[in-house]
């Protein structure tokens, strides 16, 4: 089976090491800190330039979502063409999966086509991880189920590190569906192993039982964390990942968790929140906390883009030369 970025050779710690990105939960703190690095370059670079890039001169990169996306599989096609790639959204719906074709058979085929990078999105844990063990392009992935979102929590300790200049130390509340949130994991992974303190926060029925041995603090009652934390990611409610009414009603829910100017007012004054979105305004924060001035949101979604070119470019480190000549 070939090592995916996240496995543990005994050498030295880099990034450039693999060629896919399945997950942080197997990722070192120099690997990580090396690929944000090479984002802030990119954030830099874009916020003086939009003059391209060449390093994907000549790589194709698609883009497989069989969940919905607005800015994850927008933001990895912008960062490919950012540095020259080509790409292609593949759409499940209407293609020859309907027709029995199997997923495995369907990427082969993109492959065939000179497919250099798959990025995935899949209902289904682990399913980028099979595909790598199956295709000789490299994989992304972009979101398997309740199970990863590594470029999230990427682009996550970008924002952090940007407005606060360090994560070692911090505390960090991730506030709401902890159970069904792929956003979650990777967070938990990414701060714990960057030093920070990680507080999960909401209804018993969402956070699982037994994570404080993931390093973590559990916590149910909001009021009483929030004016320790010096960050928020809120977290959406994944009806679609719950086959249960885990909470009484969304007005309940809203009433225990949702960020409130009531609550801002009692949050540290140098508090940062975040949301990876998509947000709903008024249920797990209300517009006037959305759009305020302790709101990093639209910074992550502009952090996400330079995230997606690093990883991108850490990628074909590892997949040989482009045919056409170019990196
Ligand atoms: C998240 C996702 O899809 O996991 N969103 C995103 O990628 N920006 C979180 C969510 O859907 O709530």
């Amino acid at each position: 089976m070939r090592r995916s970025i996240g496995s543990k050779p005994a050498h030295a710690e880099t990034p450039w090491r693999d060629k896919h990105l399945l997950g942080l939960e197997d990722l070192s703190r120099g690997e990580i800190e090396s690929i944000l690095d090479r984002a802030e370059h990119h954030a830099n670079r874009s916020a003086q330039s939009r003059e391209k890039s060449q390093a994907l001169k000549g790589r194709i990169v698609f883009n497989l979502f069989f969940e919905s996306s607005t800015r994850t599989r927008t933001s990895f096609s912008l960062a490919a063409k950012r540095l020259s790639a080509d790409t292609q959204d593949f759409s499940p719906s209407g293609s020859s999966l309907s027709k029995g074709e199997s997923f495995i058979d369907t990427a082969r085929n993109l492959e065939a086509m000179g497919a250099d990078i798959l990025v995935v999105r899949h209902p289904t844990p682990g399913t980028p991880k099979l595909l790598a063990e199956h295709v000789a392009s490299a994989v992304v992935n972009a979101g398997d189920g309740a199970h990863e979102h590594p470029t999230q929590a990427l682009l996550d300790l970008l924002t952090i590190r940007r407005a606060k200049k360090t994560i070692e130390g911090l505390t960090v509340g991730l506030l709401g569906d902890i159970a069904h949130s792929r956003v979650a994991r990777s967070n938990i992974w990414g701060l714990t192993k960057l030093g920070a303190k990680v507080i999960l926060c909401g209804p018993p029925t969402l956070v699982p039982r037994g994570w404080e041995r993931l390093g973590c603090e559990v916590a149910h009652h909001l009021d009483d964390v929030l004016p320790r934390c010096d960050v928020v990611n809120v977290l959406r409610i994944q009806f679609e990942r719950q086959h249960a009414g885990l909470f009484p009603s969304i007005g309940e829910y809203s009433h225990f968790y949702m960020m409130t100017q009531e609550r801002v007012k009692r949050a540290r004054p140098d508090f940062l929140l975040l949301a990876p979105g998509p947000i709903n305004r008024g249920v797990e924060l209300t517009p006037e906390v959305a759009d305020g001035r302790h709101s990093a949101i639209l910074d992550q979604v502009s952090n996400g883009l330079a995230v997606r070119m690093a990883v991108l470019e850490m990628l074909t480190s590892h997949t040989g030369p482009a045919r056409d000549g170019g990196e």
